[in-house]
């Protein structure tokens, strides 16, 4: 690491603004030369997006500072009532997700075509069962799970969803906003510009509900991200992903040291850690909820939305999606830290030996180690509460299904367990899925948040998973 680098302090002052935390959550990535990222170049021009340049995104080079939507309209009434035309020969239908038979058809189609690495090795599984959990989160709108289907056969060939959401930027919330997640075009009917006409069918369907902004990510580049994440893998069962060609052997080493690295111990050693009840929702709503106001852009949740996010005793998320963890403290009762990861498998293909390979991913936490103000050891205290936590995830999600890898959404958090060289960088192999993926902000806001023609560069202050 460049001296000047180490020498970066978070703020003169000890008041911990938005700026400097940015600055904090910068420093934890450049901690482990996680900053050193190659970059990820915009693929082409603004201009030479056919669709998306006829949509209210922002350009790349957008530096509008007026907040608020691109396109002001709200007018439904001047909403279509009926779908767009669809392709000859396809047509559109809305899928039941309770429906055991339609829900499979959606898990076929995903499990099939859905995201896979550029070698296409490894394709995320999604369960039905995480499906049902990820679609239908309280206010669920039927009418937001939408497929083509091949009108002689039935077969279903594409589907696009999205959920309600309460969004905050900044100081602004938008409580009515959705997002857009699981698009996903058959193999076989790909380049034919049917994404365009998805995500405007779509997004017709969210202006009939009188919603006029959405938030989605992507593993391709399209204008303009918001801010950019890169998956980063912790290996867990190393030897099954050097099997199966994931994690390569470094010069130097041998199996039997690289499986000694990455071995976990049985139990955790975090205090006081139990898995979240249903008591807990409100104190956990609370403490999320406040940890999340450091960020520019986050989610907002109401008691029903952590019960369904979180718990796993919910009627919907029943079984093995999600594990939320709660720290309580044995005198105040009050929950200190939570975090939470889900399950998600990868189908292998061409491999003789495996055909799948399993995975936790990390989802929501919070503690309130965060750091109150700029001063060194309020930044220590985060850094240390937040390696205890991480850990105990590892620990807990290797005893539960024992996951070939753990993966961390937020780079700055690669800091954190990057005690030994546990963490390996999701640069060490091409079969990432995918490699970076963008967040963005359909009709809002105008003004890009410290966007930058250098990907790599963009704010990190975006938390929503
Ligand atoms: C993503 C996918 C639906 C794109 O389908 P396709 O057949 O390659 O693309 P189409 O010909 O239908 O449409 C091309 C347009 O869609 C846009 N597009 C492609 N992928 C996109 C994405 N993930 N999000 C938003 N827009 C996307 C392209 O930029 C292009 O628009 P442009 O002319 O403005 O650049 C398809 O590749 C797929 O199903 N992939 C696997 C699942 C997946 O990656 N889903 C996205 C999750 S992030």
């Amino acid at each position: 690491m460049a001296p000047e680098k180490q020498e970066k302090t978070v703020s003169s002052t000890n008041k911990l603004t938005a700026a400097s935390f940015r600055e904090l959550l910068e420093r934890l990535a450049l901690a482990d030369g996680a900053g050193e990222e190659e970059e990820s170049v915009i693929p082409k021009k603004f201009e030479e997006y056919k669709f998306w340049k006829t949509q209210p995104v922002p350009k790349f080079d957008d530096e509008n500072d007026v907040e608020g939507p691109i396109d002001p309209n709200t007018n439904i009434s001047a909403v279509p009532t009926e779908p767009l035309r669809m392709l000859k020969d396809f047509e559109w239908v809305t899928l039941d997700v309770c429906d055991e038979k339609q829900l499979t058809e959606i898990y076929s189609l995903l499990t099939e075509n859905y995201v896979e690495d550029s070698s296409s090795m490894l394709r995320f599984d999604y369960s039905a069962k995480f499906l049902q959990w990820a679609l239908m989160p309280p206010g669920y709108v039927k009418d937001w799970h939408v497929g083509v289907r091949v009108k002689s056969s039935g077969k279903l060939v594409a589907f696009i969803s999205a959920i309600p959401v309460q969004v905050r930027v900044r100081d602004r919330v938008f409580e009515r906003c959705s997002e857009v997640n699981f698009l996903c075009v058959h193999k076989k009917l790909r380049s034919k510009r049917l994404t365009p006409v998805l995500i405007k069918e779509v997004t017709r369907r969210c202006h009939l509900k009188n919603i006029w902004q959405a938030i989605y990510t992507a593993g391709i580049v399209v204008p303009s991200p918001i801010s950019t994440c890169r998956y980063l893998h912790r290996s867990i069962n190393w030897k099954k992903l050097y099997d199966i060609g994931f994690s390569p052997l470094p010069l130097g080493s041998s199996e039997e040291r690289e499986i000694e690295r990455f071995g976990l111990p049985k139990k955790t050693e975090l205090p006081n850690l139990r898995r979240m009840e249903a008591k807990d929702v409100e104190q956990v709503c609370d403490l999320l909820t406040r940890f999340l106001e450091r960020y520019e852009l986050a989610q907002l949740f109401t008691h029903k939305e952590v019960e369904h996010w979180l718990l796993c005793g919910n009627p919907v998320s029943k079984g093995p999606v999600i594990w939320t963890y709660v720290v309580e403290d044995p005198e105040t009762k009050k929950i200190t830290d939570f975090f939470s990861f889900y399950s998600l498998p990868s189908s292998v293909s061409g491999n003789p030996k495996y055909n799948h390979i399993s995975a936790a991913y990390l989802f929501y936490y919070a503690t309130e180690s965060y750091p109150r103000d700029g001063s060194d050891s309020a930044q220590e205290k985060y850094i240390h509460r937040l390696k205890e936590l991480l850990q105990s995830a590892l620990i807990l999600a290797n005893n539960f299904w024992n996951p070939n890898f753990f993966l961390l959404e937020q780079k700055h958090l690669i800091s954190a367990i990057h005690y030994g060289k546990d963490v390996r960088h999701s640069t060490v192999t091409n079969h990432t899925i995918p490699h970076h993926f963008h967040f963005l902000y359909f009709n809002h806001p105008r003004r890009p948040q410290q966007t930058n023609q250098n990907l790599s560069n963009h704010l990190r202050g975006v938390f929503t998973v």
